[in-house]
């Protein structure tokens, strides 16, 4: 039996930075942030004290709510992060203790911007496996903690959000997860968006501090570039493997790093505009965040009925990528 998502929740803390007050930060203007990324504002967890633990907290209270279960129901902790509150012990046994889920066991992935879609592969593998039948997936990042907002080229893009999922066996065949494409490129891609401080190659000193080792690089234009090639031709891969036509697609729900991205893939897809879910304005890009946040307001507007065909794509640092096929039950 295959897997399906029966709860969705998102969670985007209440603090709005706006292009015009980067404006003020940086040397950049609102025209051209819009113009190049379709960006407008981001949400910021502003509280020093707040990790994304806490994101993932309060996205996983609500997935227990909405489905009336307990946290003792959860058997896994699924969290896609590359901003864990520490590098251990992982964000999802914080977010464990958080909600008391005690018969579940917990761990992060880390995939960058496809950490969502390659958790919800393995989550929903281990309920096809008939080995689980409650398993929480969470992606979410604080990426205001690893920006350096004196990089205009990076400060602009990134915002703070989290979202999550409820995975079940499906209740009916032909429903559910259906289908599931990941890919990685570390040879192409480990030196275009990262961040070499922090970790055992370049441990925290003095040094790694003043050379601001602790926030993202990244080379916009070969991630760019790489991005629009990779999220079109995965598109395209589940489209054909699984016999979806551009009309039989409800929705694509795209990684949302750049409306540009986001708009080529969707041209070679030839969805309609209508069908593409897009918050990328309101919340810049939110790394593993992006797709459950997308889901969670689709689901919130009623716009997933049983039968809805959803096609899930992302991109990230890696490079990785993936897609994703489910038949909404
Ligand atoms: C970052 C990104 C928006 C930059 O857009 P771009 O069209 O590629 O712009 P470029 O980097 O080529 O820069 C063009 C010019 O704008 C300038 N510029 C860069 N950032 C700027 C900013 N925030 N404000 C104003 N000007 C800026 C550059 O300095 C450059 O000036 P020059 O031509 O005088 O050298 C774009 O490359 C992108 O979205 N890349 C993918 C990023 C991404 O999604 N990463 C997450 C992983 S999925």
């Amino acid at each position: 039996m295959k897997a399906a998502i029966t709860a969705t929740a998102n969670y985007l803390p209440p603090d709005i930075l706006t292009n015009h007050e980067l404006e003020i930060m940086l040397e950049t203007n609102d025209e051209w942030i819009r113009s190049r990324t379709g960006i407008s504002e981001r949400r910021i967890l502003k509280d020093p004290a707040k990790a994304t633990s806490y994101m993932c907290g309060e996205v996983a209270r609500q997935l227990l709510e909405k489905r009336a279960m307990t946290a003792d129901d959860i058997e896994v902790i699924i969290v896609a992060t590359m901003t864990p509150d520490m590098l251990f012990p992982s964000t999802a046994c914080i977010t464990q203790s958080i909600i008391g889920a005690t018969n579940a066991w917990a761990f992060d992935i880390n995939a960058a911007c496809s950490g969502f879609l390659y958790a919800l592969n393995i989550g929903a593998s281990l309920v096809e496996s008939g080995s689980h039948k409650k398993v929480m997936v969470i992606g979410a990042d604080k990426m205001s903690s690893v920006t350096d907002y004196t990089d205009r080229s990076t400060a602009i893009l990134f915002g703070d959000g989290a979202g999550g999922v409820i995975l079940e066996p499906a209740k009916k065949e032909g429903y559910g997860i259906l289908d599931a494409r990941m890919y990685s490129d570390g040879a192409n891609g480990k030196d275009h968006l990262l961040m070499t401080g922090g970790g055992s190659r370049n441990p925290s000193t003095h040094e790694t501090i003043d050379k601001r080792m602790h926030y993202i690089h990244q080379d916009g234009r070969q991630v760019f570039k790489a991005a629009v090639i990779a999220m079109a031709e995965v598109a395209e891969e589940m489209m054909s493997r699984n016999h979806l036509r551009a009309e039989d697609i409800d929705y694509l729900v795209p990684h949302q790093a750049n409306q540009r991205i986001i708009d080529a893939t969707a041209e070679r897809m030839g969805v309609d505009g209508k069908k593409v879910v897009s918050n990328v304005a309101r919340y810049g890009n939110t790394t593993a965040g992006t797709i459950p946040i997308c889901l969670a307001e689709l689901d919130e507007q009623h716009k997933l009925q049983t039968g809805s065909n959803l096609v899930l794509v992302s991109f990230g640092a890696g490079y990785t990528w993936g897609g994703i096929y489910v038949k909404w039950q």
